[in-house]
């Protein structure tokens, strides 16, 4: 049995959860591969808006079973407190298992973090989480495991022990038993640590071949790959970002896009839907299809702008299409959208250079074209 991946094409904040909500439908098992706290991951249900950081998106699916795997960085504090969130909302916390190769974040990890920004010429925007300094003290092998903080005597191991499984065994005996797998990424390719932005990127592997390392599966068990991207682009923290908008058009994005960070409030840059940065996703993780998020938040505008191609010095090459007016959040089949919307869409389809099959056009959980 195959492990299919959901995982941001852009700067993170593509609308990741809600998209893993709606596929986890299908699934036995959804787990979240790398990252920490620095993510949030915000579902809209009836109204009322659940913001995830470590559980994986699928846990308002009461059937899934949720892991986190041993490519993640978890902060006990964080996860017991979103556990407690959720208890008060009715959710099962007790189908959350987390591996036991996963490694802890420490207060000292988001002192070093902070520290580490403010000694930096040029800060890097980081969610101040402590997530650089936990996975550099993995690498220099200095770091704890969640077995070995379970192993000591915090307060925060007892309650967290339940939870820890061999993550290996966890989730090759399900895969062995026909248990289909949905693989969560966190961030975005653009904040790879390898293949994003470099040095202004997360410290972890986000990118597909990330699920494999993250969950301890080999290359041949991976299969669908679903990129998310956003219809327009976004970027919260410093570095570069070729389509980005320093205008009014940039701001209408905001205010419309409420385009400010889940986990630290920053107002988050925004600018037009970046094709060269969606093909560059679609080589490195392999994407098979698209989700597209937020189109609702371009309605309204007279025009949409795609950069199409970089230029020297910064300077990009942008192409115009026509903006509808219409309000779009009814919309179910793409039948429904306007011609305009559908043009644009089929464009970036075409550009990107793969399908495109699931639409959102506003948060709460039902506001799909598909
Ligand atoms: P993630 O980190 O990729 O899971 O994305 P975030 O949850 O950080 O950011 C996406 C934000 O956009 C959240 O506040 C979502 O509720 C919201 N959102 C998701 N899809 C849509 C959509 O189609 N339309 C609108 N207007 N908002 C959306
Ligand atoms: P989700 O999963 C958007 C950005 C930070 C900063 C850089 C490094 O919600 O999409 P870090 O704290 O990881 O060392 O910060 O990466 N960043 C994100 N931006 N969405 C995220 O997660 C992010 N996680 C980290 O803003 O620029
Ligand atoms: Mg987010």
């Amino acid at each position: 049995m195959s492990i299919d991946v959901i995982l941001g094409m852009q700067w993170g904040d593509e609308g990741k959860g809600r998209v893993v909500d709606f596929y986890a439908r299908e699934y036995g098992v959804v787990a979240r591969f790398g990252g920490g706290d620095n993510a949030g991951h915000s579902l809209v249900v009836a109204g009322r808006t659940i913001a995830l950081r470590l559980t994986p998106s699928g846990v308002l699916q009461p059937h899934a079973e949720l892991f986190i795997g041993g490519g993640c960085v978890v902060n006990p504090w964080t996860l017991l407190e979103e556990f407690r969130m959720l208890a008060a909302l009715g959710v099962d916390v007790e189908r959350v298992s987390v591996s036991d190769r996963a490694h802890v974040v420490l207060p000292q990890h988001v002192d070093a973090d902070k520290r580490r920004e403010a000694d930096r010429e040029q800060a890097l925007g980081t969610t101040g989480r402590g997530i650089g300094p936990a996975y550099a003290d993995r690498a220099s092998r200095v770091g704890l495991t969640v077995r070995e903080f379970c192993e000591s005597d915090a307060p925060e191991a007892q309650r967290l022990r339940p939870h820890v499984v061999d993550g290996v065994a966890y989730l090759h005996d399900r895969l062995e038993r026909g248990v289909r797998v949905l693989a969560e990424g966190a961030q975005g390719t653009m904040l790879d640590v390898v293949y994003g932005t470099y040095p202004f990127v997360t410290s972890s592997s986000t990118i597909a071949g990330g699920a494999c390392t993250g969950l301890g599966v080999g290359p041949k068990s991976i299969g669908r790959v679903i990129g998310v991207a956003k219809a327009y682009c976004t970027r919260v923290g410093s570095g570069p970002f070729p389509s980005e908008l320093d205008n009014r058009e940039g701001e209408y994005l905001r205010e419309q896009g409420h385009e400010f960070g889940t986990v630290t409030g920053r107002p988050r840059r925004c600018g037009w839907f970046d094709a060269v940065a969606a093909r560059y996703a679609v080589r490195v993780d392999g994407v098979d299809a698209i989700a597209l998020t937020k189109l609702d938040v371009l309605s309204g505008l007279e025009r949409i702008g795609i950069v199409t191609a970089y230029g020297a010095d910064g300077a990009v090459e942008t192409e115009y299409v026509d903006g509808w007016r219409e309000q779009i959040r009814g919309a179910r089949r793409i039948t429904e959208l306007p011609q305009a919307a559908r043009s644009y869409v089929e464009r970036i389809q075409r550009l990107a250079g793969v399908p495109i099959e699931l639409i959102s056009v506003g948060p709460e959980r039902e506001e799909l074209v598909r």
